[in-house]
């Protein structure tokens, strides 16, 4: 390829504001959002756009109940306790997540326990899990991670063998399926994330979704501090409980976006499709690989670099720093997804939780955390990228900029991995 490198003069393919952000506000979400005012009900879960949002979400996932929330920190905390999980039970979840899904067990003062994840697919390898089961288990956690539905048919035979509960983390997987099923409706409960960047966004928010009546009535008196009014009218609490309520604001605008939410997933999937279709035809990158069982959504889209395809002896990582380089002056928004597995980072490395060694200290068995045990999640690490703005209001045109840009900078790959070596 003859063009001179963005990096080292010429033009970017992309032109400078050609990247859109998400999401994108219509009239209707302006309405709806003033209509709160109206209302005059901002806060609670019997607010009416919490009550619509919570009906058409329960019925979109396929299960008897939904709760918003404010956060999905907070909808998966509630999950994990609405389950009965307790203090010092060992849940067992994907060493390559966000690392709310991991916090939102250490929340309940229970052990996070990481098992690996398959390097093809991104998402908890079912084995990994069995080999990390002791008698403190209790619970399966295993991520959507950006967007790919987890491997659950025998994630759920595994959880069903040892007598276990199946939580999920939908948070970035809202719509997606597995053979045919929405995410949200497999597990035993499920929380999603409404967060600025989420399929589904509100800019902060979060839901929680079970087919179970006892867990739901245990994770709805979490919303607030267990308060219930006795026949007085007097309010007692009863238990512990965190104020998760969310705002009528958020819950009018999720509402508002709710009825073109599968059309903008479905953008979504169409830009991801042609994106790898064309990632195959070059070397050097590959896009997601994606499962006869999964219909992911592609909260973020994943692509990896790969050196042996160029002939090149060197470390993925290395190609990915030089392409990400290249590939941001020619205006393409690219970099690493996550460091390293979330048992390595600095929190379970110094056992940081309730305080005096809480929660590890509430049995016997010693907890280690090694990222060399999590190879799966070392490779995903070390090879993988995500790509900005494919999602509407960006389209096909901008798509087809990227993979230009891509084979721009591959084609200069000797330029991309000095790149590499400068800091
Ligand atoms: C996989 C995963 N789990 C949990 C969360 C937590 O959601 P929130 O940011 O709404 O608390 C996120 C959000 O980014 C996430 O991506």
């Amino acid at each position: 390829m003859g063009s001179t490198l963005a990096i080292d003069g010429g033009t970017p393919v992309v032109p400078n504001g050609a990247v859109k952000t998400w999401p994108e506000f219509t009239e209707a979400d302006r309405e709806a959002v003033l209509k709160v005012f109206d209302n005059n009900q901002l806060h609670t879960n019997a607010a009416p756009f919490a009550q619509e949002l919570q009906q058409k979400w329960a019925e979109y996932c396929g299960v008897k109940h939904c709760l918003v929330t404010n956060g999905g920190t907070g909808a998966l905390h509630m999950a994990v306790a609405s389950a009965g999980v307790q203090a010092g039970e060992e849940v067992i979840t994907s060493a390559y997540s966000y690392w709310a899904s991991a916090a939102s067990i250490l929340h309940q003062n229970a052990i996070p326990i990481f098992a690996d994840v398959d390097p093809l697919t991104t998402t908890i390898d079912p084995a990994s899990i069995e080999e990390r089961i002791t008698e403190h288990t209790t619970a399966i956690l295993p991520v959507d991670i950006h967007g790919m539905p987890a491997d659950m048919d025998p994630i759920r035979e595994v959880a069903q063998k040892h007598g276990l509960l199946v939580v999920s983390d939908c948070c970035q997987a809202h719509g997606a399926a597995y053979k045919g099923r929405r995410v949200g409706s497999l597990a035993d409960t499920s929380g999603f994330s409404l967060n600025r960047s989420k399929n589904l966004t509100g800019g902060e928010g979060g839901l929680v979704t079970t087919d179970s009546d006892e867990f739901h009535q245990r994770a709805e008196a979490m919303l607030r501090f267990q308060n219930v009014t006795d026949e007085e009218g007097a309010v007692v609490f009863s238990g512990l409980g965190f104020n998760y309520r969310p705002h009528e604001f958020i819950n009018a605008f999720v509402v508002s976006q709710f009825s073109r939410f599968e059309a903008l997933n479905d953008a979504r999937k169409q830009m991801a499709g042609y994106l790898t279709g064309a990632f195959a035809e070059l070397p050097g990158v590959s896009g997601p690989h994606t499962p006869e069982y999964a219909e992911p959504v592609y909260f973020s889209y994943l692509w990896e670099a790969r050196p042996e395809e160029l002939a090149l002896d060197i470390p993925a990582s290395k190609l990915r720093k030089g392409l990400c380089k290249a590939l941001a002056a020619e205006g393409v928004p690219a970099g690493p997804a996550q460091a390293k597995p979330v048992p390595g980072e600095g929190v379970f490395q110094a056992k940081l939780g309730y305080g005096r060694g809480c929660p590890w200290k509430c049995h016997d068995r010693e907890v280690t955390y090694r990222i060399e045990d999590y190879p799966g999640a070392l490779e995903i690490c070390a090879s993988r990228a995500f790509l900005g703005g494919v999602f509407h209001p960006n389209g096909m045109d901008l798509m087809r900029l990227y993979v230009d840009a891509f084979s721009k900078v591959l084609g200069h790959h000797d330029r991309v991995l000095e790149l590499a070596e400068e800091e």
